[in-house]
């Protein structure tokens, strides 16, 4: 793959580069309907009303990469949460085929944050349009700085050693996107779970999932072959959180 500063998509993308967006999000979902044959990418150099999971704020200064990709639903919608994992092994492949010493280091936290040393270093966040025929999948990377004041911990490439321009990762995780999508569609969620549970935080260990209106901790059992998270709880219960409510 060449690696320039101007992104070179696959046949099928359209690249739109802006200075400043509201959000990529909205920036993209304007994109599909007229464009039916293409997926949009959508990127922002800042955000003025960057958006993460939950209805939270994505601070969007310069600097770091905030990017959206538009592409065709192609499975029944029960399904499309599992592309939240998808993605995750996206742009979890795209760094370490960028920085390869990042293979330490990066892992997956459910349902779909990259982490470097259990800090936050990307989170990625879907959509559906059209009544779900398309599939939104937005992408922030601190590359060159992380939020302060946040609930958990943060960092960024620059902090870790590892910047890279944010123009080729955005390549890199297209690229790597397609090729994961790829193997969702063809062989199902079983390989994305497994590739998934390799590189997941926590496994076996305490761990907690913010839910709309609370946070639960448990001991991290296992994802379910729909993608949802099973925690064990203090008191033995087996708690399982749905995939479903990623999206
Ligand atoms: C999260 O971890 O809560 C998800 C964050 C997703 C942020 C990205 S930045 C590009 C795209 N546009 C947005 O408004 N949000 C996503």
């Amino acid at each position: 793959m060449t690696l320039t500063d101007t992104p070179v998509l696959p046949s099928g993308y359209a690249l739109h580069h802006l200075e400043s967006a509201t959000s990529t999000m909205d920036e993209a979902r304007s994109l599909v309907a007229p464009n039916p044959d293409l997926a949009q990418v959508v990127w922002a150099d800042t955000q003025t009303g960057g958006r993460g999971r939950r209805g939270r704020n994505w601070v969007s200064p310069a600097g770091n990469l905030y990017m959206t990709v538009a592409v065709r639903n192609e499975v029944p919608l029960a399904h499309a949460a599992e592309c939240s994992f998808v993605a995750a092994l996206a742009l979890h492949s795209a760094l370490i085929d960028l920085r390869p010493p990042l293979a330490d280091k990066l892992s997956l936290k459910w349902p779909n944050d990259v982490l470097i040393g259990g800090a936050k270093v990307a989170g990625l966040l879907l959509e559906l349009e059209a009544g779900g025929r398309w599939i939104l999948i937005g992408c922030g990377v601190n590359v060159a700085s992380s939020p302060d004041g946040m609930p958990y911990r943060t960092t960024s490439l620059l902090a870790e050693d590892a910047y890279v321009p944010a123009g080729q990762l955005l390549q890199s995780f297209v690229v790597e996107l397609q090729k994961w999508r790829t193997l969702w569609l063809h062989d199902g969620f079983s390989p994305i779970r497994s590739a998934w549970l390799n590189h997941a935080k926590g496994l076996g260990a305490e761990v907690t999932a913010n839910l709309s209106d609370r946070s639960v901790t448990g001991v991290f059992q296992d994802l379910d072959t729909d993608g949802a998270l099973r925690l064990r709880r203090p008191d033995g219960e087996i708690m399982t959180i749905s995939a479903g409510d990623i999206i």
